[in-house]
């Protein structure tokens, strides 16, 4: 739900669960649409125990008291007793503070409040800290990931350590992003391989790189907030890509980034 204002935001979750089939909605308490999902989902007619809900800790309130009274915050803006996920967004440059919110995700896992926990945007030096420091891992690691940056180091550590790679931006991100030093807008949308690949299934540049993600194992959260891309980004169950598809999609991996590298975000770090 990454930029979707708050209008778009309430319709675009009730009829991706009521209407479109979809059981699982990413917010973060930085899109500022929290309460707009919560309204979306209770508004909805699916029971509350059938959607799987995640929520990320924003940068200013890492440490573990902030990182407490953050998580609350969201619980009371989604209107939900608990989150299926809760989410580090950015694991900043310090360590020590990084340890210490991940305390108080510990702390929120073991309430019960939140299912489970996790972090996105971890390297593999990242995981590597909590593994280190014994006690819960990350439940899912979320990236950004899609077929210019397939990031295999972060799914090779991942899987060492049974975490799940989460794939954001999975269609290459908004076409006019550009938010990181080294980031490029999206161009995935249009491009020459997906577009031929699609045209031989009878599917979209959409449902191709969907399909890619679900072939590669990973769990995909593509964001639209129109009826009929957020119909059409489910329907992907009924054709998938062969081997030389596969091989196709592989020529784009070239490291292109959409979004920053988490070594140059620090954005909203507190003192
Ligand atoms: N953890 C993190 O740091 C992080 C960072 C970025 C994103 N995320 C999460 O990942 C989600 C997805 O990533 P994203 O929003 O960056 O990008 P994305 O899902 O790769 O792409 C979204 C863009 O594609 C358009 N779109 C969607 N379906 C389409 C279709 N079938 N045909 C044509 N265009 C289509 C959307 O437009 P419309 O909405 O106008 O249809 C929107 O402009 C976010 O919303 C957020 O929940 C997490």
């Amino acid at each position: 739900m990454w930029q979707a204002a708050d209008d778009e935001t309430e319709h675009a979750v009730r009829y991706a669960l009521d209407e479109a089939g979809y059981r699982h909605i990413d917010t973060a308490a930085a899109y500022g649409n929290e309460a707009a999902v919560g309204r979306g989902i209770s508004s909805s007619s699916v029971d509350r125990d059938d959607i799987f809900v995640t929520t990320k800790l924003w940068n200013s309130d890492q440490g573990y008291e902030p990182a407490l009274t953050a998580f609350d915050v969201s619980l009371q803006k989604l209107g939900l007793d608990y989150v299926d996920l809760y989410l580090i967004h950015w694991p900043l440059q310090n360590d020590e503070r990084l340890l210490k919110t991940w305390d108080a995700l510990e702390k929120i896992a073991e309430s019960g409040k939140a299912k489970s926990i996790g972090v996105c945007n971890f390297e593999p030096r990242h995981l590597q800290l909590l593994v280190d420091r014994g006690g819960l891992l990350p439940a899912v690691d979320q990236v950004e990931l899609h077929p210019h940056l397939p990031q295999q180091a972060i799914r090779d550590a991942a899987r060492t350590h049974g975490i799940i790679v989460e794939s954001w931006s999975p269609l290459g991100g908004t076409s006019n992003s550009g938010w990181g030093r080294s980031s490029k807008p999206n161009t995935l949308l249009s491009d020459d391989v997906i577009t031929a690949v699609g045209e031989r299934h009878g599917k979209s540049a959409a449902q191709v790189l969907i399909r890619w993600h679900l072939q590669n194992g990973l769990v995909v959260i593509p964001k639209s907030v129109h009826d009929e891309r957020i119909s059409q980004n489910i329907d992907v169950f009924d054709f998938e890509l062969t081997d030389q598809d596969l091989d196709d999609i592989a020529t784009l991996d070239d490291g292109i980034r959409v979004g920053a590298h988490p070594d140059e975000l620090n954005v909203g770090a507190p003192d």
